[in-house]
């Protein structure tokens, strides 16, 4: 039977990937190793591109966004304080025929032994009972190997954030609403990793955390929260429109920030965001789709979460999750902590003393009902938490308030797969001896293309075209990665520019040196994606590209 169609793009991706120094297995001389993957020369080069662009547009870009790099192996309260310890976890099964080891939710398929991007069908063996399997990679810090040493890997990088939330408030003179932004590496010891990088044991995440004021402090301050049609002059279509729970193809709309908006509006706005920010680099509205969860699928603390889905070879999948988290994680390290997560907001202070009393009554107790349902739920017994929220709501009076938080988390890996397959593209033509052959062109947006630039002297044999080329090749290397390529005929060396998706070629030739006087010192730029050149003169080479590559 033949083997359906996106099998055979997803299996010519991973070689291309391989044969180019995109994605290579990690130790691969021994073997391998499950879930793990290393990136050559272009598939580094892509990375770097992608994390920059990101934390360009999520931080520098923005007055309202700070970073912060933290370390991978924290204090292990954090990881009981974030639910990480007692739920993170999926249900695993063990196979008595074939002794496999499986996702209790993931039996029908598994990764083939031999190609793990192929899925095959798993053996009908009876099966072990369920039981939770945590997802976390553990260690020992120090040299003794007991309880008290035990720590965890991360599991997310978002977690750093809310630990450091408050010496960031503290040094960055940011005031709510602002976020913290994070990139950085995360380990999850999935039970079947699969479907090439999409699902890893080591990725990357990008990841920010948007601290907003609760909707009760936005009402005093503003009389009025913003209902999310008021906030939102564009057009995006009703999530529940459709029984899948999916909105199709995201719309675009505009939306700017207003102080009366509270979580809804800055959720939707982070959505929008987000999907801009894959529009820019390359990734077209078409090729994505937002999912928004359903009520029982959300995690107990959430208000709402978007899956941002992109139509991998092997399914429309997550890319990113775009959740509205409450305060819940900051509640959490202040309960576990003992160290005070709230912040102060003279804005709230000074407007809650002129609310007429049935209005502050009311938003105290839509504030405390809040508090005391998460306290209840986290196991506070009823009168210590009725307590504990009253103390709560009493600060709102005096300013104080936990910030609820807006989080769009990405994964760089699939990112990258996604980037690869919405670039890979196949023509086919004739080689320099008229054999009919197919070429793989990956039509990276420069933004994101690994190499900017191909420079190449027309022939190797000529000095003089040599010398000009390399001069052209080290006016561009300050500013971007290009690539110098003097070896076989031009054709060739196009050809495999294309396949490292390089957009732009700049040939030099004998016009360059003043056969034709009227085009002394300009050079061909080919484009990688119709093959058209254009003559430009090397003077405005460098002006030209960075317009296109920012
Ligand atoms: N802090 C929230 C969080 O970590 P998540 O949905 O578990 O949420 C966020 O992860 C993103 O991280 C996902 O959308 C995905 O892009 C990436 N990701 C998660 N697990 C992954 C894995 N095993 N391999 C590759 N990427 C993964």
């Amino acid at each position: 039977m033949a083997e359906p169609k996106e099998n055979v793009l997803m299996e010519k991706i991973v070689s291309l990937c391989k044969r180019r120094g995109f994605i290579f297995q990690s130790s691969e001389i021994y073997g391998g190793i499950n879930g793990f993957w290393d990136y050559g020369p272009l598939g580094a080069e892509l990375k770097r591109n992608v994390k920059e662009l990101w934390w360009n547009t999520m931080t520098r870009q923005r007055d309202d966004v700070v970073g912060l790099e933290a370390t991978i192996i924290m204090h292990p309260q954090i990881w009981k304080a974030s639910g990480h310890v007692d739920t993170f976890s999926d249900p695993m099964i063990d196979c008595k025929t074939c002794k496999g080891r499986f996702r209790a939710d993931q039996t029908n398929e598994i990764p083939c032994p031999q190609k793990p991007s192929k899925m095959v069908s798993e053996c009908h063996g009876e099966k072990t009972a369920p039981r939770a399997f945590n997802l976390m990679f553990q260690t020992y810090v120090g040299p003794v190997r007991d309880e008290s040493a035990i720590a965890y890997l991360r599991p997310e990088t978002a977690q750093a954030i809310f630990a450091q939330f408050k010496n960031v408030l503290e040094t960055s003179r940011q005031k709510v609403p602002f976020g913290i932004a994070q990139t950085g590496k995360a380990f999850r010891n999935e039970v079947t990793p699969r479907n090439y990088t999409f699902r890893s044991r080591e990725f990357e995440q990008m990841e920010l955390e948007f601290f907003i004021k609760p909707d009760e402090v936005v009402e005093a301050i503003c009389g009025k929260v913003a209902t999310t049609a008021e906030a939102i002059t564009g057009n995006i279509e009703h999530p529940t429109s459709n029984a899948e729970h999916r909105t199709g193809n995201p719309q675009p709309s505009t939306l700017n920030p207003q102080p009366n908006w509270g979580w809804e509006a800055w959720h939707k706005y982070w959505v929008e965001e987000r999907i801009k920010f894959y529009e820019g680099i390359g990734l077209p509205r078409t090729t994505l789709e937002e999912y928004w969860q359903k009520p029982e699928e959300l995690a107990h603390y959430a208000r709402a979460c978007v899956d941002i889905l992109f139509k991998f070879p092997f399914g429309t999948q997550e890319l990113e999750g775009i959740a509205a988290r409450s305060d819940f994680d900051l509640s959490q390290h202040e309960r576990f902590s003992g160290k005070p997560m709230g912040v102060f907001d003279e804005e709230l202070r000074t407007a809650w003393v002129k609310l007429p009393k049935e209005k502050s009554d009311e938003l105290w107790r839509r504030y405390y009902e809040n508090r005391k349902k998460y306290l209840v739920k986290m196991g506070v017994a009823e009168e210590q938490a009725s307590k504990d929220a009253t103390e709560d709501a009493n600060g709102l009076a005096k300013g104080q308030y936990i910030p609820h938080v807006i989080e769009p988390s990405a994964g760089v890996d699939r990112l990258i797969l996604a980037l690869i397959t919405n670039a890979y593209s196949e023509v086919t033509g004739t080689d320099d001896k008229s054999r009919s052959e197919t070429r793989v062109i990956l039509k990276f947006h420069p933004r994101v293309a690994p190499v900017k630039a191909g420079v190449m002297p027309l022939l190797k044999n000529k000095p003089e075209l040599v010398k000009k080329a390399l001069e052209v090749r080290d006016r561009l290397r300050p500013w971007m990665n290009v690539f110098y390529d003097d070896a076989g005929s031009i054709g060739r060396r196009y050809a495999r520019q294309d396949e490292a998706g390089t957009p732009f070629c700049m040939t030099i030739d004998f016009d360059t040196l003043g056969e034709k006087p009227e085009l002394k010192d300009t050079v061909t730029v080919r484009f990688r994606d119709d093959g058209r050149q254009e003559r430009l003169p090397i003077g405005e080479l460098l002006g030209w590209l960075q317009a296109r590559i920012r």
